[in-house]
């Protein structure tokens, strides 16, 4: 496993100071990328958790935001309609980009119309690797920030303990299928290399029923990513956890 960084850890009192605290992050991020190469690239987490912070993002940190130079992607995709309650585009749509003058062509969902997964998820790394191949400042195929949740079963984006996929090395786009436990089990995820070349990772955690998962995964990263993918997350440049009172 290639070096990585020493993960770095900050600790809120709730879900708001921790969202406050990502949105300020996020924001020098971006204006530094914008600054350096022209353009920020953002991979949006799903889930509930990233909620508040999207919608900080719309309201009081919009102004700070270069919008037009900034492109947001996804992590990963439930394979329903955009317009369905589990799809990670809707919760994004509602609480960000709806308030947004982002240009369209910034915007890049996960497609999810095809009827098949794979086929989708083919699309999906062809529109990456078009991303990546258009920069001319070199960015060797990274995205400068992607935000990742932890599921109460270690899962981050849609890689799922024990699942096939957390043994690719090639493809950064990947169709699998959730355990049975989830109601929508066919899924489209970007795959470990893509999200381990990226230059920061901000995992965003909160609820107590993520305490143990944390705990294991920030004790011995060594070993934690064999039962829990969170702990295979080790990118090339940094990697800081936003956790809230509530996982510790
Ligand atoms: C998804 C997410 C998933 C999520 C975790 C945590 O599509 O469900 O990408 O990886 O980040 O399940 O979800 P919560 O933030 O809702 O706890």
């Amino acid at each position: 496993m290639a070096e990585s960084v020493k993960p770095e850890i900050k600790e809120f009192q709730n879900l708001d100071s921790l969202s406050i605290a990502a949105a300020e992050e996020i924001v020098e991020t971006a204006r530094e990328a914008v600054s350096e190469k022209g353009r920020f690239s953002l991979v949006l987490a799903g889930g509930n958790t990233p909620s508040t912070l999207y919608r900080l993002l719309a309201t009081e940190y919009a102004d700070r935001m270069p919008w037009s130079s900034t492109h947001l992607f996804w992590g990963d995709e439930r394979y329903v309609s955009k317009d369905h309650p589990e799809s990670n585009y809707k919760m994004a749509y509602q609480t960000l980009i709806s308030k947004l003058s982002i240009p369209i062509q910034n915007v890049h969902p996960i497609p999810t119309e095809m009827g098949n997964a794979e086929r989708d998820a083919t699309s999906y790394e062809e529109e990456l690797r078009g991303f990546f191949s258009a920069s001319k400042r070199g960015e060797h195929n990274a995205f400068d920030l992607i935000l990742l949740g932890v599921g109460e079963d270690g899962h981050t984006a849609s890689l799922f303990p024990e699942n096939p996929v957390l043994e690719e090395k090639q493809k950064w786009v990947a169709s699998i299928l959730a355990p049975p436990i989830y109601k929508t089990q066919q899924r489209i995820t970007i795959t470990l290399p893509i999200i381990n070349k990226a230059k920061k990772v901000f995992f965003l955690v909160s609820g107590n029923n993520k305490r143990k998962v944390v705990k294991a995964v920030l004790e011995d990263q060594d070993t934690s990513g064999k039962l829990y993918p969170a702990g295979l997350i080790r990118p090339k440049g940094e990697l800081v956890w936003f956790l809230s009172s509530s996982v510790l």
